[in-house]
């Protein structure tokens, strides 16, 4: 007896899904990001319908054999492992997400793509640019589709500056102000790998330091020199707790950089502001839907405007709500993880939107400059390999 095609009663048959491929999903981590990501793979083919590619979620690794179970029932995926070598020889398994910490992102990361696996990496890629330079120079020689997970690009009101930035907007830019401000560093009890220097490599500067070095990179360009402080307040810790830079962009622009996890009542504060010949624009991550807009342009009633970035034509609005429903942080993530998906299904590339493993390597030259000059006092050259 046939099923019924439509009407009360009807099933949602295999084949109404089956024209949309899927894509096995292995993720290594289920802490903070392994639930943003595992969130996000969730969601896409719901929000986005039809997706890319469907991701059917396969395997999950962690460490505590509990934690990664209960992790795998409550995220949804198949499978659960404590080796990660699991996710990268498991041939069901089409991208690999890396959600681990900083010294946890070279091997992994390389042996998925050696394994033809498309890979995610959080950022920063690796734990200096030497690092970073191998990972990305091995996982581009095997061809697959790689994305350092530079989230904020995929912010609504990011992509929108970047959109008027290249449509001439803002005229010529003159300068980029960044900073990314957290509170939580100042207590010498906490034990994490951030603090750690051989796991994560650096501090502030490779976990915040690096978001603001990607987006001035993303919105006004290569950054050539470094002039920078770099402070350690806490004594016996091994890694930064704050960094300031002075930075000179190759296109003439100048800077300021700055990361810290010791901003006290600054809970997740990153914030930029670019000043270009006929106007001004500037972000607040606290207040993620709205762009403020200047433009010189003769308006007697000219001043910053508020732009509620949630337009039916701005971007990534198709996926959410009528104007005004605004969307938070996780929904960055649904973003980032769609266009990586489109990329790996219509053989596009994952650059310039998306940043590449290059972008992680190039970020990373700016902060091994960064370091470089917090250290002899130096204004320091960036160069690229
Ligand atoms: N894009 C962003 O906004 C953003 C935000 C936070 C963190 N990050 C980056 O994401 C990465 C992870 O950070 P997090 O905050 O999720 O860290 P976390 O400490 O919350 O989670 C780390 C995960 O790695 C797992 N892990 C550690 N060693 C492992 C091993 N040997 N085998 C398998 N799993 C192992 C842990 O079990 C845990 O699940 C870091 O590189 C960090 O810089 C990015």
């Amino acid at each position: 007896m046939s099923e019924k095609a439509s009407g009360i009663g009807a099933k949602v048959s295999d084949a109404a899904i089956g024209e949309i491929d899927e894509i096995g999903i292995g993720m290594l981590g289920y802490a903070f990001m392994g639930k943003a990501h595992s969130n996000a793979f969730r969601k896409i083919a719901y929000m986005t319908w039809p997706p890319p590619l469907k991701p059917r979620l396969v395997a999950i690794a962690g460490r505590d054999e509990a934690a990664v179970a209960g992790a795998a029932q409550r995220y949804g995926y198949e499978r659960w492992t404590t080796d990660w070598r699991d996710i990268v020889s498991d041939p069901s398994i089409g991208l690999f997400d890396n959600g681990g910490p900083n010294s946890l992102h070279a091997e992994p990361t390389i042996a998925a793509a050696e394994a033809g696996k498309h890979v995610l990496c959080e950022k920063p890629l690796g734990r200096d640019a030497d690092e970073s330079y191998d990972i990305w120079q091995r996982v581009a020689a095997t061809g697959v589709k790689h994305l350092c997970a530079f989230n904020y690009r995929f912010v609504p009101a990011v992509r929108l500056a970047r959109e008027m930035i290249d449509a001439g907007d803002l005229g010529e830019i003159r300068h980029f102000r960044g900073r990314y401000l957290q509170d939580w560093g100042d207590d010498p009890s906490l034990d994490t790998w951030r603090f750690d220097a051989t796991a994560a490599g650096s501090g502030a500067l490779g976990d915040l330091g690096a978001h603001v070095i990607d987006l001035a990179r993303f919105l006004v360009g290569e950054i050539s020199t470094v002039s920078a402080l770099v402070q350690t307040f806490l004594p016996g810790r091994s890694v930064d707790d704050a960094v300031e830079a002075a930075v000179a962009f190759e296109n003439g622009a100048v800077g300021t950089i700055e990361a810290t996890r010791f901003a006290l009542g600054r809970r997740n504060a990153f914030q930029w502001e670019i000043n270009g010949s006929k106007g001004s624009l500037a972000f607040d991550m606290e207040n993620l839907n709205e762009l403020h807009v200047f433009r010189a342009d003769g308006d007697r009633a000219r001043g910053f405007k508020k732009v509620l970035v949630s337009e039916a034509d701005h971007p990534f609005w198709e996926f959410w709500w009528p104007p005004g429903h605004i969307i938070g942080w996780g929904e960055t993530f649904v973003h980032e993880i769609h266009h990586l998906l489109g990329a790996i299904k219509n053989g596009t590339d994952v650059a310039p939107y998306g940043a590449t493993f290059e972008d992680g390597y190039r970020a990373a030259e700016v902060c091994d400059a960064i370091v470089r000059s917090g250290a002899n006092g130096q204004r320091e050259t960036v160069t690229y390999r």
